[in-house]
């Protein structure tokens, strides 16, 4: 598909597509930002091979889709792009013993950014600037197609039904600075939000699940609670949801948190792998 400035290729059946023949290191015009959201929303995720971003430019790139959120600090409560406190940096790499960044080399499980937060950012842009030649993939998973096929004995239980986001540990397992562990899921801090979530600018309904680790039915008997998540869970992340991205350098991802999870695989520590990921504001549609 052709639009006045660039082409828009699908990258899978479910989720994704590449956006070819934009350099976003230059000031975007409204039509071109606006044939960039109209992709977003009908692809959920867009990639952008080949780019040169510096921090000012990933965000001032951000900034065409709302306000920017403030980046949580990485697991030693630091932040670690002087000037811009929006960008969190994603990385393995250990500079003189500290880490510079969050999530290691482990697998990142599914989950939407920052559920726990009343108000999660909409959307994040991640940003490749080491990776290595392989591991460190990041799956996409949509969640509009997930709750339209979801079983209607799933979907009848989940109207009208809110799960507790659990902010105590991240995606990739460690506890947040500050958090105390979990041991009972029913009373864990974070913010509760509807299983069925209207997009705000799609007006389409998604499954909304966050994070499964930690993650309670409210309401619910603990095991209906953990079964009921299990099996939205993997109903989910099947085959027929996902499209996953090997990584370049120069690679810049744009999705969309209202209406897909993702998952980052595990690498070898060995290697280097830097990513910088700014975070969209919610606009007050959660
Ligand atoms: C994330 O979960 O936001 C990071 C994904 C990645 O490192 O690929």
């Amino acid at each position: 598909m052709t639009d006045a400035s660039f082409t828009i290729v699908p990258l899978s059946p479910a989720v994704g597509a590449e956006i070819r023949g934009i350099d976003l290191a230059r000031d975007l015009d409204q039509a071109e930002i606006a044939a960039i959201k109209q992709a977003w929303h009908r692809h959920l995720v867009l990639l952008f091979r080949d780019q040169i971003l510096s921090p000012a430019r990933l965000v001032a790139f951000s900034r065409s889709f709302g306000d920017l959120d403030i980046a949580p600090p990485n697991e030693n409560g630091q932040r670690f792009v002087p000037d811009y406190p929006e960008i969190l940096v994603i990385s393995n790499v250990i500079e003189n013993g500290i880490a510079i960044g969050s999530l290691g080399a482990g697998e990142a499980a599914w989950h939407t950014d920052m559920s726990y937060l009343e108000r999660p950012p909409l959307g994040s842009a991640l940003f490749a600037l080491e990776v290595p030649a392989s591991g460190g993939e990041t799956g996409f998973a949509n969640m509009y197609r997930a709750l339209e096929t979801l079983p209607a004995a799933l979907r009848s239980e989940i109207e009208g039904k809110a799960i507790k986001h659990d902010s105590s540990t991240n995606s990739a397992g460690y506890l947040r600075e500050g958090a105390q562990a979990v041991d009972d899921v029913t009373c864990s801090p974070g913010a509760r939000h509807l299983i069925i979530r209207i997009h705000s600018e799609t007006g389409r309904p998604a499954l909304y699940l966050g994070r499964r680790a930690n993650a309670y039915v409210d309401g619910l008997p603990l095991a209906r609670s953990e079964a009921l998540l299990d099996a939205l869970w993997s109903h989910a992340t099947g085959p027929e949801m996902t499209w996953h991205h090997r990584w370049k350098p120069g690679d810049l991802v744009l999705w969309d948190n209202r209406c897909v999870v993702h998952r980052r695989a595990a690498f070898d520590p060995a290697l280097r792998r830097i990513m910088h990921r700014t975070q969209i504001a919610s606009q007050n549609d959660l």
